[in-house]
């Protein structure tokens, strides 16, 4: 498939942020995006990276009213030598298919996905940014075109991918976060759309995490909705629990992202030798074992969130502190090696696992002055 490439004239480029340790996370949007239309007849076509720009939709667009959409997140990392590593992009295209499958929107290529992201990143590379803790984050996305206001599967779609530079996701950064278990609302159900990553998904969470910010809360833990007993995983990241030496964590489900972050923690554990139970957890275990002195630690995995801190946690109005509040040495752990990985060049530290997909820097002027490509 042809690739259209359209680079963004110096007059409409912006400013790209000069104080990196401000960077927050989700406002900052690169020069350019990728786009690709899909209908029915047709296919996919007109794979395009074009200025970023606003979208023009029909305010009949399906997903407008049904939230037919779907998205992904993943990073690109700025390694020592300045070339470019993505963190298992392919298990975000496998992921974006699925998700797509879920909602009956229509499958990508994913050599195409890969593609994408690469042009985009390799044309955007001077908004990675350089310092430590700091990415460019990309967010791959797809909705339903079609102006119709009947509920039906659209047979007119777009697929879009902008970036993005970040910092920490929560506004503690490395910090313990304190959150909010929730038994008042659902965010998905058995044979809903909580294995996959839905729009819907979040809109759902979003009263109760409103509601959680208000007391002082960065985020909800879920409990499974037919019992409101079992956990499910925090809004933005999976959630794993150290008890006794053993890290216990919900494992994927109907219900349950199937978390890549979560996915690598794990693959570390079990090599390290730390006994790892993927496992259904009720919220009653977890306080038996804060209460008798068991609960070694708690902590999030997620690409936003990297690894997350858990500082206490509220369930039915009481706190319950994790040990004394900070950091455990697990998690800290396991924050240095997956960041390590991440930012640094396989070929001069080999990342046993194959996580990570190198892309070699572009040559200095290179990528903003090539018109078209026929790279795979
Ligand atoms: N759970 C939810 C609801 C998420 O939005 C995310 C973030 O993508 C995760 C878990 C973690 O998944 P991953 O590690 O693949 O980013
Ligand atoms: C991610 O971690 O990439 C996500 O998509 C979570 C989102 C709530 C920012």
């Amino acid at each position: 498939m042809e690739f259209r490439i359209e680079i963004a004239p110096p007059e409409i480029r912006r400013p790209k942020p000069t104080d990196e340790s401000a960077l927050g996370f989700g406002r900052i949007y690169s020069d350019h995006m990728f786009t690709m239309r899909w209908t029915e007849q047709g296919g996919w076509t007109d794979p395009t990276v074009r200025p970023f720009s606003d979208l023009k939709l029909s305010p009949a667009s399906l997903v407008l009213h049904y939230s037919q959409t779907i998205f992904e997140g993943l990073k690109a990392y700025r390694n020592p030598e300045g070339n470019i590593n993505l963190f298992r992009p392919r298990d975000n295209a496998a992921r974006f298919n699925q998700s797509a499958s879920r909602v009956d929107l229509p499958q990508v290529d994913p050599e195409i996905f890969m593609r994408a992201i690469r042009e985009l990143v390799e044309l955007d590379h001077e908004w990675i940014p350089k310092s430590k803790g700091t990415s460019l984050y990309i967010r791959p996305t797809m909705i339903a075109t079609e102006p119709y206001i009947g509920l039906k599967s659209a047979q007119e779609v777009l697929f879009f991918i902008i970036t993005g530079p970040v910092g920490a996701y929560y506004q503690e950064g490395f910090n313990p976060v304190n959150i909010t278990v929730c038994d008042r609302y659902s965010r998905a159900g058995p044979g809903g759309l909580g294995s996959i990553k839905a729009g819907a998904n979040y809109a759902a969470s979003l009263k109760a995490e409103k509601e959680a910010s208000s007391r002082g809360f960065s985020q909800v833990l879920w409990l499974d909705a037919a019992e409101r007993k079992y956990i499910e995983e925090v809004g933005s990241m999976n959630i794993l629990f150290m008890m006794s030496g053993t890290v216990v964590t919900p494992p994927p489900g109907d219900t349950i992202l199937d978390g890549i972050t979560k996915a690598s923690v794990l693959e570390l554990l079990r090599q390290w030798g730390v006994p790892v139970e993927e496992r259904r957890l009720a919220i009653g275990e977890v306080l038996g074992a804060q209460r008798s002195g068991e609960l070694d630690e708690v902590f999030g995995a997620g690409t936003a969130a990297v690894i997350s801190p858990v500082g206490s946690f509220e369930y039915r109005g009481k706190v319950y502190h994790v040990k004394n509040g900070g950091t455990g040495q697990l998690t800290k752990r396991l924050f240095e090696k997956l960041t390590d990985i991440q930012y640094n060049s396989s070929s001069k530290k080999p990342d046993r696992f194959g996580w990570v997909h190198e892309i070699p820097l572009p040559a200095a002027s290179g990528a903003a002055s090539q018109s078209d490509s026929s790279k795979p």
